[in-house]
């Protein structure tokens, strides 16, 4: 984060990288309506480039939002078992956050009649290269060989998914098979369903962390509507928080002149803190979200033809868990020590949340009130 501890729009950071902390800016560049940047997307980027056709993305992206939503509806009602079994009494986070969005999107993330090898290669992926910090847990080495074997594992899986032909997705596995068609890469095949791990159990599992430490440490925020602590969370903490950029051709970004050379860099973080656009940038402030601002400062689903298939669904299964977890336990959180986790995803510290129910925990009213 020190590259971005600028506080002008647009500089070039000690390594020669363009940052972005414009709101304006940040929309032009991933909005990309002049052409002047590569297309490309976090999103499908994989060690090959960009998997694409622009129409694979598209479908893969309607696919797999049309697939989640109908699993979280059939599952809505299960919420409240999964938050009073996971979290309580008391849960070890972001782990636990990313641990039960794993459990309620487990057979959509990979059907149950999946072979037992693919099964237990998920799991592992999970706990080696999605929780906060499990990747510093392994020796390059060892990671180098998982990866090897993980990879080795999906892409046979991909190819007989892809000769059984199953014309209609049941998993995000599928998605990727059948939107991908039949002649991609599929070692690429393999990364996008690896984005799909890191999207659901990674990021929603950290944006729920956010907003449980958030809640947990601003009583006085209890009883304001889910929604904005789901905001709130998201805007002062934005999980995706920085995107990478390369111009197609020389232009000039506010006063700095980006060229095929360079990479820019915006770094959603900055742009979600601008005091230009944002009062109290840096306080948690739920209730600004009462009327909600028109607001060209945020955009913690990205912006433009790229910005986040699965946005809508997110927000919804956030604030279902928030409501569940502010209106029925009392919440109070310990911190373990340690700041936010910084990768390719700004994780949450590291705490330990405690849940009382609330029946329990307040006591009874007294007679005749
Ligand atoms: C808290 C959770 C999530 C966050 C913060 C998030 C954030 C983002 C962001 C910022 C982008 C734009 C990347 C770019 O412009 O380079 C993006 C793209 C994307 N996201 Fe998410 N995402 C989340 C969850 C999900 C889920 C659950 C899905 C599953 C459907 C999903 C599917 C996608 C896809 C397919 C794209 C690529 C869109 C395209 O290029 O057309 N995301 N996401």
């Amino acid at each position: 984060m020190t590259e971005f501890e600028g506080n002008q729009d647009v500089w070039r950071s000690a390594s020669g990288r363009i940052c972005v902390a414009s709101p304006h800016v940040a929309r032009d560049v991933l909005g990309n309506r002049q052409g002047a940047f590569k297309e490309s997307s976090d999103f499908f980027h994989t060690r090959a480039g960009v998997f694409g056709p622009r129409e694979a993305q598209v479908e893969i992206g309607r696919a797999a939002r049309d697939l989640i939503r109908r699993h979280l509806d059939a599952r809505r009602a299960d919420l409240p078992r999964l938050v009073g079994t996971r979290l309580t009494p008391t849960s070890t986070w972001p782990d636990a956050g990313n641990l039960l969005i794993h459990e309620h999107l487990r057979d959509v993330l990979l059907r149950p009649d999946s072979p037992a090898e693919l099964h237990s290669v998920v799991d592992d992926i999970i706990a080696r290269a999605v929780l906060a910090g499990a990747r510093e847990r392994h020796a390059v080495l060892s990671r180098l060989r998982f990866r090897r074997r993980a990879m080795r594992l999906l892409i046979r899986n991909i190819q007989a998914r892809r000769s059984a032909g199953h014309p209609a997705p049941r998993d995000l596995l599928d998605v990727a098979v059948i939107g991908a068609g039949s002649s991609a890469d599929p070692s690429q095949v393999a990364e996008v369903y690896l984005s799909f791990l890191f999207a659901t159990v990674g990021s929603i599992g950290f944006a729920l962390g956010w907003s449980v430490h958030l809640a947990g440490t601003h009583p006085d925020t209890t009883g304001d509507e889910p929604a904005w602590v789901v905001r709130e969370a998201l805007r002062l903490w934005p999980v995706a928080w920085l995107f990478a950029r390369t111009p197609c051709r020389t232009h000039e970004l506010a006063a700095v002149t980006a060229g095929p050379d360079d990479e820019v860099d915006v770094c959603l973080y900055l742009v979600h803190r601008n005091p230009l656009h944002w009062e109290r940038p840096n306080e948690f402030v739920p209730r600004r979200w009462a009327a909600p601002p028109r607001e060209p400062a945020y955009m913690p689903f990205g912006f433009g033809p790229h910005a986040c298939a699965g946005a809508t669904l997110t927000m919804t299964l956030l604030e279902d868990l928030i409501r569940i977890i502010t209106r029925d336990w009392q919440l109070s959180i310990t911190p373990s020590g340690g700041g936010p986790q910084v990768g390719p995803a700004l994780a949450p510290p590291r705490f330990t949340a405690e849940l009382r129910h609330r029946a329990a925990a307040e006591p009874p009213p007294r007679g005749g009130e």
